[in-house]
């Protein structure tokens, strides 16, 4: 809504390098003709989880506020992670998941990652790495050190698919 889970999968993306091709999509248009080798699926929490239409429509308020220095992106999130992930998604390794939350411990914020890594394990998704929470001030900005520390994740991943892709290798 506000562009925190945009620009961490930005760096996360700069972070996965020129070692493994990326598409960058957003939720309302995720390719699902020719699945990925690893997915990764991020998305803000709203309300200790996934967003709905009401919290996206919330956050449009929050943005059209005088006093608030947050910009709605695109045209307000017409569609969320939640609705992407009622139906099954595919991924020939595996998945893993990030959320965009509060500075504050996870009992009081909950997280949107939780919620995304239980449904891709439900559909009979593997998970390839724990999932990740970057963190945002009280005024929803996302705080300093954490588009680097997304960069880092990005290339520890494609250290994963890299060190998977060799033993298939190996195998065949
Ligand atoms: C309606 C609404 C509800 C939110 N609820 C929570 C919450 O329960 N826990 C939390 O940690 N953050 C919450 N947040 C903060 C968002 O997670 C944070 O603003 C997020 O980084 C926004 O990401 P985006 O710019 O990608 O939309 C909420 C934000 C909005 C707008």
């Amino acid at each position: 809504m506000f562009g925190n889970t945009r620009r961490v999968a930005e760096a996360i993306a700069a972070g996965m390098g020129d070692r493994v091709a990326v598409v960058l999509s957003s939720v309302a248009d995720v390719p699902t003709q020719s699945p990925s080798d690893l997915l990764v699926v991020g998305a803000p929490t709203h309300a200790h989880s996934l967003s709905r239409p009401e919290s996206r429509a919330e956050a449009a308020r929050w943005a059209r506020d005088s006093g608030s220095r947050l910009t709605l992106e695109g045209e307000g999130a017409a569609t969320g992670v939640r609705e992407l992930l009622e139906v099954d998604l595919a991924a020939r390794l595996g998945y893993v998941a990030y959320d965009t939350r509060v500075d504050m411990p996870k009992i009081f914020t909950g997280s949107a990652a939780t919620t995304i890594a239980k449904r891709l394990r439900k559909m009979g998704l593997s998970e390839l790495a724990g999932s990740k929470s970057f963190l945002v001030d009280k005024d929803s900005r996302l705080l300093a050190g954490e588009l680097e520390r997304a960069e880092q994740w990005g290339n520890e991943l494609a250290d994963v698919v890299v060190v998977l892709h060799d033993a298939e290798r190996q195998e065949s």
